[in-house]
């Protein structure tokens, strides 16, 4: 196992090794003895509280831990932070960062229409960055050498964190104690209660692995893994069933300004107050729920069920808009890079400058991007029933031909389908004879 060196309890093995960086992985991972004060990126959950005690019996190190609400719903964040000193954290950060997680991240995920495999609107992807570079700047402030962080070996989300402390902190180290340490539930469990770390809930049935945010929410594990397995009900935690859904339907209105999602409904809103309305509007009928298999950076598939309602109202509404004021020819070219986008953002490749480079392209579309768009929302689904636009590229009178207005003559049609044709024309008649 190449891991094996990095496990602290094989230090004595490390040390039998002649150059140590010759059994090294990545640079950026920490040699045992190089660990003195670890930020730890604490939820709160088993993992990251044996790992808040683990580290500092294994590595001998101090903790500093750190908590970023990013609008995941019912968190106490008192409680995480009692939880965290009680284990003896020298301190515990809790830091609001919904604003700049809406402002900074989700809205050009909504411009970039960032719909990851047809489904996954990444808002895992999304936060990533943001509470890896929360990371590195309290690391800093409070003097840690080390960042740990509870993703498994198998998942994107290692890549993401660990991707953005290598690109901002060369000078941090990086240790991931639930890819090395062998444990599983059950000894995660033991070690747990052996340490007196509260565990929550029986130790029958395994948990869904869960992480959510404002922008969406994500079950993995359990039957999840069983394709053949549709979804179980308790599984849905955010979004009713449409079954159980209202029998009325409920139109919303969004309205947009400069590519910005600004009302609902005529109330106007900060960003974050308008995802969480749209949101709760969208849990309430159902919408938003997606069952998807998704090809990962670290070579897996992976299913997920996520419960997405206010990207499922969002999204679509800004995908209208921006098609109803952009040409033919710009709807056509910018899916491209919407996908370029999601791909290097669910990568893990934030800040990659390509992500910038297509954000300047993306911008520059959503300057036109103002208008209302109508929502039908009925047992799931959701259904764009009005669009109304200063920038539409649609005159209502050409298009019932009642009026040329100047632009357009019915009688030059004949010569333009000549001409339009005449390449298909010649090369359907070389083969046919
Ligand atoms: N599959 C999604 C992604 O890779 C969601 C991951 C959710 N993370 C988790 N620890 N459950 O972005």
């Amino acid at each position: 196992m190449t891991d094996e060196p990095r496990d602290p309890r094989t230090h004595t093995e490390v040390h039998r090794v002649a150059d140590p960086d010759s059994t090294r992985v990545a640079t950026y991972l920490a040699q045992p003895g190089e660990v003195g004060r670890v930020l730890l990126l604490y939820s709160g959950g088993l993992d990251t509280s044996v790992m808040l005690k683990w580290i500092q019996d294994e590595y001998e190190a101090e903790v500093v831990a750190l908590t970023v609400n990013l609008g995941q719903p019912g968190e106490d964040y008192e409680v995480v932070r009692g939880k965290a000193l009680q284990l003896g954290a020298l301190d515990c950060h809790v830091v609001d960062a919904r604003e700049e997680f809406a402002r900074e991240y989700v809205l050009p995920a909504i411009q970039a229409n960032a719909d990851y495999g047809d489904g996954y609107p990444l808002f895992t992807a999304l936060g990533r960055p943001l509470i890896a570079k929360l990371a590195v700047e309290y690391a800093r402030r409070s003097g840690c050498d080390t960042i740990a962080h509870g993703c498994t070996g198998k998942g994107n989300d290692q890549v993401r964190i660990e991707g953005t402390v290598a690109a901002l902190a060369p000078e941090l180290k990086v240790i991931a104690p639930v890819r090395s340490w062998a444990m599983g539930r059950d000894e995660e469990i033991a070690y747990a209660r052996k340490h007196g770390i509260p565990v929550k809930g029986g130790t029958e049935t395994a948990p869904y692995s869960i992480d959510d945010n404002l922008w969406g929410r994500s079950s993995e594990g359990r039957w999840i893994e069983d394709l053949s397995h549709a979804p179980d009900d308790d599984v849905f935690q955010l979004v009713t069933r449409p079954e159980l859904a209202p029998d009325e339907p409920e139109v919303v209105d969004v309205s947009f300004e400069a590519g910005v999602p600004v009302a609902l409904n005529g109330e106007r809103l900060g960003l974050v107050e308008l995802i969480e309305a749209a949101a709760e509007i969208g849990m309430r009928h159902g919408v938003g729920i997606v069952d998807h298999i998704e090809d990962r950076i670290v070579g897996l598939k992976v299913r997920d069920i996520y419960e997405v309602p206010a990207a499922a109202i969002l999204l679509k509404a800004h995908r209208e808009l921006e098609r109803l004021c952009g040409t033919i020819h710009q709807n056509q070219f910018k899916p491209e890079l919407d996908r370029k986008w999601a791909y290097l953002v669910y990568a893990g490749l934030w800040w990659e400058p390509l992500r910038t480079d297509i954000e300047a392209y993306v911008r520059q579309v959503n300057e036109r991007v103002t208008g209302t768009i109508g929502l039908k929302l009925f047992k799931g689904s959701v259904r764009v029933v009005t669009r109304e636009s200063p920038n539409a590229v649609y005159d209502a009178q050409l298009a019932t031909f009642a009026e040329s207005g100047g632009l357009f003559s019915q009688q030059a049609s004949p010569g333009f389908i000549e001409i339009w044709s005449l390449q298909s024309r010649m090369a359907h008649r070389l083969r046919n004879g």
